[in-house]
Formats: structure tokens, sequence, C-alpha cells
């Protein structure tokens, strides 16, 4: 396993702990979010969820019957979020995390106000969020920290897909294979961010641990999409499993994942950087 401390946190002289969810457009966001949370407190473990409807409508039960409440769940279901256990008490991170509404003037040097400054300048932040983003989740009590950290982290783990695709935008393969990354505006501008966000995602997959303690089955990686994405993921995931994995492309010619070796990503990789 690899030993940053993420997924390792120590809770010496911690008593309490709270839950955090990013919620799905704020994985794009998650080396700022992220920043700001270890300004204030460790964080214990995180979890990549794959979210169902169940589990959102159960997440948000306190809210069942609100005429908004289809279009906030809609929103999760079929996407991933990052479920994280942060050592600190619940009120303490909902200050950091700010009010509910983004735009609230008291959010300006918050989490949630983070919307406004990511805001297209030619869209309003309402049409930009659906009224429903704001980036992240904290819960309100003691009681609701233990009962989303016990729904989040204590489901069972679906079992590990055949492909596990790298790419950042939707692919057309039927069947088993799972998309942790689709969706996630990768910032390309900084690479040691571009290292920390992919590493972050991958780290908190939910299949690591049985891969590298179990010995299961490791799928095989599809890759595709912006090279340096890839080679970041294909490497870290190496090193934490500390096994080699089958690298695949989709061939567009019949929609088939067809093998590559991991020597012809990386000239594709040294292409794309010359080009740039
Ligand atoms: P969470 O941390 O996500 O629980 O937010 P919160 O505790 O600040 O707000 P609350 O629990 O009251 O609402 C849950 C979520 O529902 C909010 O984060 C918003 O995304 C959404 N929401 C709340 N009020 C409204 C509303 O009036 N309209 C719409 N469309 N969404 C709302
Ligand atoms: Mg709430």
């Amino acid at each position: 396993m690899s030993n940053t401390w993420l997924n390792s946190g120590s809770r010496e002289g911690v008593n309490t702990s709270t839950f955090v969810m990013i919620k799905p457009r704020g994985l794009s966001h998650w080396p700022l979010i992220k920043k700001r949370i270890e300004a204030t407190a460790p964080i214990a473990r995180t979890g990549l969820v794959f979210v169902t409807r169940e589990l959102i409508e159960q997440h948000y039960a306190e809210h069942a019957g609100k005429e908004w409440f289809v279009q906030l769940t809609d929103y999760f279901v079929g996407r991933y979020v990052l479920a994280i256990e942060v050592l600190a008490a619940p009120e303490v991170i909902r200050k950091i995390i700010g009010t509910t509404n983004p735009q609230d003037p008291v959010n300006k040097n918050t989490v949630r106000g983070l919307v406004n400054s990511l805001t297209p300048d030619d869209t309003t932040t309402v049409a930009y969020t659906k009224g429903i983003d704001n980036l992240i989740h904290g819960a309100d009590s003691e009681e609701a920290a233990k009962r989303e950290i016990d729904l989040w982290f204590n489901h069972p783990v679906p079992p590990t897909p055949a492909y596990l695709c790298l790419m950042n935008r939707k692919v057309a393969l039927e069947g088993d294979c799972v998309s942790p990354l689709i969706g996630i505006d990768f910032d390309l501008s900084n690479s040691m961010t571009l290292a920390s966000h992919i590493t972050d995602i991958l780290e908190a997959l939910p299949w690591n641990k049985r891969w590298s303690q179990f010995g299961e089955k490791i799928p095989a990686l599809l890759v595709g999409g912006v090279p340096a994405l890839q080679i970041i993921a294909v490497q870290y995931l190496t090193t934490l499993t500390g096994k080699s994995f089958e690298i695949c492309w989709i061939d567009h010619t019949d929609g088939a994942p067809k093998s590559v070796e991991l020597q012809s990503v990386k000239k594709r990789a040294r292409r794309h950087r010359d080009d740039l």
C-alpha cells in the first residue's frame, strides 16, 4: 500500500470526527478543497463511492418530500463522490464549508464560496450549479456524522470490475466497466496538482485494499484521452498495488478493448507534450 497519509490518519488526541462528502462536480476542485480542510483538521480516511438512488435517498432522508428532493437526488445517481472522515467536530468543518447557498455573501472565504470564482463568466451561478451544487456536504451534528460515516463507509463493496476506465469522457464499452474519473476536469497546467489529484482519487477506489491484500484479480485499465493523466494513473496504480496491469485502448472500428504496452502510452505522452 501507499504510505501517503491520506488514508492512514492518526486519531491520537482526537475524540470526535465528522463526515464530509465531495459532491460530483466538486471532485474537479478536490486539490483546492483538500487544502482548505487540511488547514483545519486531519483527514482520517477517504472512499470513492458510486452513488445509487437508494444510497443518496438514505443520505438526504430528512429532505424526502421537499419539492427539490428529486432534483437533488437525481444529480448524484450514477456518479462518483468522495466520502471523507475528518477528525474534527461537525460544527468546525461546517464553518469552513459555509452556508447552503454559495452566493451568500458570508461565503466569501468558505469552500462553498469557491463556486462563485469557478463559475464561467458567461453564465449565472444558479444555471451553473442548477441551484443545488455547492461542491461539498458536511454532517450537521455528531449524530448525523455517525449515521453518515456508517452509511458511506460500511456498505458492501461491489465486485471488482473487469475494466477500470481512466478517461474523463465516457467510452462506448458495454458490460463490466467502471469509470471513476468521468466528468472530472483535471487541471493540466500544473503537473504536481494533476498528479496529486489523480492519485488521491485512485487511492480512494473501493477495491484497492482487495487487490493489494487479498490478491484479487485486478481489472484491465482502459486508457485514452489525455496522455499525461494516463501515465500518472497507470504508474500510481502499479506502485500502489505492486502489480502490473493490462492496459487497453478502445478500438473505435469495432468498439472492443485492445491491449497495449505501457511504452506506447509513454510515446504518445511524449508526442502530446511536444505538440503543446
Ligand atoms: P448539505 O451539506 O448538502 O446537507 O447542505 P446543507 O446542510 O447546507 O443544506 P440542507 O441540508 O438544507 O440541503 C441539502 C442540499 O439540498 C443542499 O446542499 C442543496 O444542494 C440542496 N438544497 C437545499 N435547499 C434547496 C432549495 O431550496 N432548492 C434546491 N434546488 N436545492 C436546495
Ligand atoms: Mg444538510
